[in-house]
């Protein structure tokens, strides 16, 4: 069941209810305010003739004088007027027609008879119209002798209690439209924001991030539209760095690929005559299948460490221990490029936390671009010194330098800069990336033709 069914259906049933309850009231109130004013008038009446009889007939003899009687009590009346024997015989009817029936029958009859005053509401047979008679005792000398009888038809008055409950059943029925026109159009003003949300949302289940959910009011409902639209806008973000990635990631395969390529149709087509072209071919495409599998590699890495899919395994690090290891390993290389590669390293470095074989890849990766971007007889420096807070690890080379203009970008993916290297531009992406898990940071100077120096700062 729908949200606008619930609210109107339950607000409907609720004035419904109260109307009706109102309606029956109002109803009651004046059926019972017609039907005992009649009933009021003939009984005055029937008490004023009573009293009449008493004064002036009571040494009379009632049967005797009743023709009289009769002129005076109708006198003053529109209804019909019956004067009644102690014994339950009509003597007297205002309308001329005398019965021969027993009027003890009649219940108000009967209490008059037993001296006091009755009513009686019912059917006339005759006419087959609703009566109201009141009947009062005569009473002369403390003795009943007789009873009069006012008889009038209900049918006006049922009439009119019928017009009134008319216009009161017309009255309600005019609240309960009133009052549900504007509850139907509310409900309508919240259920059209919902559905139109709903459709948007659905839409974007069928993946259509361009979607755009309509805000209509300033309420919470408009607080979610704006919230839907937000996240859809970062989903349309998303994408779009999903597709520039992949976009990059196919151009930068395609270069080795192509160069690889190249070189097989050349050798192919050559059929291994020349030696020496064949050893070049083969080298580079040693290399460029070397390139390739290291770039897979880093991708899988880089991918790993943006999800935070890679735990990384902290256990105590001698920063010491560790930079003299690479130093020592990276020597023959910068001997073999005349690149003098020095350690300038505090004694008193307290040991940190760290995943040892991560930091080694970002000092690798450090040292790999001052070598790839250094010339002969350039030199690298390593330090390595604390401070109150941190442990600084430089390393700081003689090299090319980067352009001021550049410098923002390097720690983007894919990022070569203008020189068109061996790398994949990810190497101080994925860094950084390993140092953010490390609590620290990550900083680079440089001076273009001058020199570079990249900082680590891990906390202590
Ligand atoms: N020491 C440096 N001297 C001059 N330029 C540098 C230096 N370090 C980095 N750069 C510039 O920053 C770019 C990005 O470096 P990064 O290490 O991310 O990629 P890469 O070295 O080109 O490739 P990879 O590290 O994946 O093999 C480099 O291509 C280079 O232009
Ligand atoms: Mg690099």
């Amino acid at each position: 069941m729908s949200i606008q069914k619930r609210v109107v259906g339950s607000y409907f049933v609720i004035i419904l209810i109260t109307v009706a309850i109102l309606e029956c009231m109002l109803i009651a109130l004046v059926n019972f305010y017609y039907f005992h004013n009649v009933e009021r008038i003939l009984m005055n009446q029937a008490e004023l003739s009573a009293s009449f009889y008493h004064q002036y007939f009571a040494d009379e003899d009632l049967e005797k004088q009743s023709e009289r009687l009769l002129s005076g009590f109708s006198h003053n009346s529109a209804a019909q007027v019956q004067i009644i024997s102690s014994t339950g015989q009509l003597l007297q009817d205002s309308t001329g027609l005398l019965t021969s029936e027993n009027m003890l029958e009649y219940q108000d009859v009967q209490e008059a008879c037993s001296g006091k005053a009755g009513t009686w509401r019912g059917n006339n047979s005759s006419t087959n119209e609703d009566i109201l008679a009141v009947s009062y005792p005569l009473q002369a000398k403390d003795r009943t002798v007789g009873v009069v009888r006012f008889v009038t038809s209900l049918t006006e008055t049922v009439k009119t209690v019928n017009q009134v409950s008319a216009i009161f059943i017309a009255v309600g029925l005019l609240v309960i439209f009133i009052v549900a026109i504007p509850g139907i159009f509310l409900s309508r003003t919240i259920t059209s924001s919902i559905t139109e949300l709903e459709l948007a949302a659905q839409k974007m289940a069928e993946g259509d991030f361009s979607i755009k959910a309509n805000k209509r009011y300033r309420d919470e409902l408009g607080a979610l539209a704006d919230t839907f639209n937000s996240m859809a806008a970062r989903l349309r973000q998303n994408e779009q760095i999903k597709n520039d990635f992949i976009s990059s990631v196919s151009h930068e395969l395609r270069t080795p690929l192509t160069s690889i390529k190249g070189w097989v149709v050349t050798l192919h087509s050559s059929e291994g005559d020349d030696k020496a072209m064949l050893k070049d071919g083969l080298e580079i495409i040693d290399t460029e299948t070397d390139r390739l599998t290291r770039m897979v590699d880093e991708l899988l890495d880089f991918a790993k460490l943006d999800n935070g899919r890679i735990a990384l395994s902290f256990a105590p690090v001698q920063i010491q221990e560790l930079l003299g290891h690479i130093g020592k390993q990276l020597a023959p290389r910068a001997a073999r490029q005349s690149i003098s590669l020095d350690l300038d390293i505090d004694d008193t470095l307290p040991i940190i936390q760290g995943d040892e074989n991560r930091l080694k890849q970002v000092l690798i990766n450090l040292i790999d671009n001052s070598l790839k971007f250094t010339g002969p007889n350039g030199s690298i420096k390593m330090y390595a010194y604390s401070n109150q807070q941190q442990i600084i690890i430089a390393v700081e080379d003689t090299g090319s330098g980067i352009a001021e203009q550049d410098l923002a970008n390097v720690f983007q993916k894919f990022y070569k800069g203008n020189i068109h290297g061996t790398g994949s531009g990810l190497g101080l992406s994925i860094s950084e990336q390993i140092i953010k898990l490390h609590h620290g940071q990550l900083k680079i100077t440089s001076k273009l033709g001058k020199g570079t120096r990249v900082e680590i700062y891990l906390p202590k």
